[in-house]
C-alpha cells in the first residue's frame, strides 16, 4: 500500500470529502443505521476499531473462497489457478493493511485510557463481523459483483468517517507519531498523518472492489 507525503495525505482528505457519498443499498443503509443507533453518531477511536474488526472479514471470506476453487482446479487450468492466486494474494494484502489500522487504534485508545465495555467493544463487534463474514461468503460465491459493491460501500463509509474525524480534531496534527507499528505501517509524522492514511487506505480499497465489479467474474 502506497504511503504518502503530509502534504499529499491532506489533498487526498480534500478530495475525500469533496467527493458525492456513494450511493448505499438497503442492506447498508440499514446496517450503518443500527450501526449508529448502538455506538452512537459521534465519531470515535473506540467506534472505529469497531469498524475495523468488521472491515477484515469480507477479505478473509473471498481468500477462503478463492482457495475452495483452486482446490476444485485441474492441470490443464493453470492461468485459471494462477489468477484465483493473484486475487488470493491481494486479499491478503487487504487484510494485512486493516490489521494495521486496527492494531493502531488499539495501541492509542490503551495509551489513552479510554474505558470500552466488554460486551459493546468486545463481544459485539465478533458478533456482528461473524454474520457480515457469512454474508461477504455467500454473496461472493452466488454473485461476486454483490459482494464487492457491499465492500465498497463499506470502504467508501470508512474513508469519509476518517477523513471527517481529523477535520474535527485539529488537536491531532500536533500530537507525535509514537508506535510500536512505524516499520509495520508507516513513519508518519503526527497521529493526523496516519488518520488521514488510513482513510486514504479505505478508499483505495473502495476502488479495488469496484474495479472488480467492473469485471464481475469469479476472478
Ligand atoms: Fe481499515
Ligand atoms: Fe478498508
Amino acid at each position: 500500500m502506497e504511503r504518502l507525503t503530509p502534504e499529499r495525505l491532506r489533498e487526498e482528505q480534500a478530495t475525500t470529502l469533496a467527493e458525492p457519498k456513494m450511493r448505499y443499498g438497503p442492506l447498508v443503509t440499514l446496517f450503518f443505521f443500527l450501526f449508529d443507533l448502538v455506538y452512537g453518531r459521534r465519531r470515535s477511536w473506540s467506534k472505529f476499531k469497531v469498524l475495523e474488526v468488521v472491515a477484515r472479514v469480507p477479505y478473509q471470506a473471498w481468500e477462503h473462497v478463492a482457495y475452495i476453487a483452486i482446490t476444485h482446479i485441474y492441470f490443464e487450468q493453470a492461468d485459471y489457478a494462477r489468477r484465483i492466486f493473484d486475487r488470493v494474494k491481494e486479499s491478503r494484502a487487504q487484510q494485512d493493511n486493516e490489521q494495521w489500522h486496527l492494531l493502531i487504534l488499539e495501541e492509542w485508545t490503551h495509551r489513552q485510557k479510554i474505558r470500552e465495555s466488554f460486551v459493546f467493544y468486545r463481544l459485539l463487534p465478533q458478533v456482528i463481523a461473524f454474520f457480515y463474514y457469512q454474508i461477504s461468503w455467500l454473496l461472493y460465491v452466488f454473485k461476486p459483483a454483490w459482494s464487492y459493491r457491499l465492500n465498497a460501500a463499506f470502504e467508501d463509509h470508512a474513508a469519509r468517517e476518517y477523513m471527517q474525524f481529523v477535520k474535527e480534531h485539529p488537536e491531532l496534527d500536533s500530537i507525535p507519531f509514537e508506535s510500536a507499528f512505524k516499520q509495520d505501517f508507516g513513519n508518519f509524522p503526527t497521529l493526523a498523518d496516519v488518520v488521514r492514511q488510513i482513510g486514504y487506505d479505505e478508499r483505495v480499497h473502495r476502488e479495488e472492489s469496484l474495479a472488480q465489479i467492473e469485471t464481475a467474474r469469479f476472478v
